[in-house]
This record gives C-alpha cells, sequence and structure tokens, in this order.
C-alpha cells in the first residue's frame, strides 16, 4: 500500500504537533540562508510550505513532488521564478535547471528511503551544489546521517534533536569543491509503507 501524503500533510495544522515544530524548526534554519535571491532545490517538496513563503524575489527554486495535489498546491503557493514539478525527485534529472543550488532541502526524505539510497543520495549531493552550498535535511528518529554528511565532505552547522519528539532536523554545509552535475543519475526511491 502507498501512503497517503495528503493526509500525512494534516498534521502541519495541528497546533503543538511534531510537524508543526518540525516546521518552525526548518523555516528557522531556512531563513537566514534566504537572506537574498538564491538558487534552491526541494526534494520531495510536500506543499512547499517550508520554502516557499521565505523566498526572496528574484530566487531561482525547483521543487519536485510526486503527489499531483500537493504539487498543485504548491505551484498555487509559488510566485515567479519557481518551477514544481510534478514527478520523481529520486534522480539528479529535474535538478538540472538549477544546478548548482545554493540551497537545498530533504525533508521528509531519509526516513522513507533504503540506507543505501540515504548513502548514495548524500554521496551525490555535492553535485547538485555551489560551492558552501547548504542542506537542510530531516529524519525521524536516531540514525547515521550526520555520519553520512561528514564522510562526503560536508560540516554540521546545526542539529536540532528535541527530547520529547522523534523528529530531527540538519543543517549541513558543502565544505569542499563541489562535483560536476551528472545527468540521469538515480539517488533513491521511496519504500512503500
Ligand atoms: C514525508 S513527506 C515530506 C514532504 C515535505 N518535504 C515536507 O517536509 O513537508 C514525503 C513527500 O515525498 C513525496 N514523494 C514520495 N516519493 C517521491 C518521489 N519519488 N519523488 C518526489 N516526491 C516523492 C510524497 O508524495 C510526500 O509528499
Amino acid at each position: 500500500m502507498t501512503r497517503d501524503w495528503l493526509r500525512w500533510h494534516d498534521e502541519y495544522e495541528v497546533p503543538g504537533s511534531s510537524l508543526a515544530r518540525r516546521l518552525e524548526v526548518v523555516r528557522g534554519h531556512l531563513r537566514p540562508l534566504l537572506d537574498r535571491p538564491r538558487r534552491v532545490i526541494s526534494m520531495c517538496a510536500g506543499d512547499g510550505r517550508d520554502v516557499l513563503p521565505l523566498l526572496p524575489d528574484g530566487s531561482r527554486a525547483v521543487l519536485v513532488e510526486a503527489d499531483p495535489v500537493l504539487a498543485q498546491r504548491a505551484r498555487d503557493a509559488a510566485g515567479d521564478g519557481v518551477t514544481v514539478l510534478t514527478g520523481d525527485a529520486g534522480t539528479t534529472d529535474p535538478y538540472a535547471a538549477v544546478a548548482p543550488a545554493e540551497v537545498l532541502l530533504a525533508c521528509g526524505v531519509f526516513g522513507n528511503i533504503p540506507y543505501e539510497d540515504t548513502r548514495r543520495t548524500i554521496a551525490s549531493l555535492p553535485s547538485l551544489l555551489a560551492p558552501g552550498g547548504t542542506v537542510i535535511w530531516t529524519r525521524a528518529g536516531d540514525s547515521d546521517v550526520r555520519e553520512l554528511f561528514g564522510l562526503n565532505g560536508f560540516d554540521e552547522l546545526a542539529f536540532v534533536a528535541p527530547a520529547d519528539a522523534r523528529f530531527r532536523v540538519g543543517v549541513h554545509r558543502l565544505s569542499r569543491e563541489p562535483d560536476p552535475y551528472a545527468s540521469g543519475v538515480r539517488l533513491f526511491r521511496f519504500v512503500d509503507v
């Protein structure tokens, strides 16, 4: 059975819920990164509520979301310079127009894909990022996502792990030279639950 991602988003509307709190943490770290027009990628973007309200005029962003209803909501909320693609975020292809990005969001991705895909995705992120590009990611529960970023040339800028919630939010900046963009690279596939 495929998960109902539309319904999953309902928790955002519940004040004080884990997802509502997570959103504030993500936005809190995103805001200073969007202090001027940026090139932005959001993988598995949902309805884009984390990034779209914060995006400065003049930015260019690509949001990729498989669910057509969520993608349309993102499109309806998007301003100029934002492309919302309804499709598979799990290859490098949809990012060709915006890479190298200065900010990349991978929120709600690593908890839904196999470990090997997480490893491969993080190893590929330097090919989607500009020098010093920053990734904001989330993951429920403990994992070795942080270590994987460290192994791939990223510095940890922040890691938020509330004692009373399962969500984790990480912020990692690329501290080595980026890799060249390559099309057609498979990053991940969601596990159906
Ligand atoms: C956990 S939600 C996170 C949504 C959003 N990033 C957020 O944090 O609010 C995962 C999202 O990934 C989408 N999704 C699943 N597989 C995908 C794929 N292969 N390509 C693009 N989106 C996908 C789902 O439809 C869902 O909206």
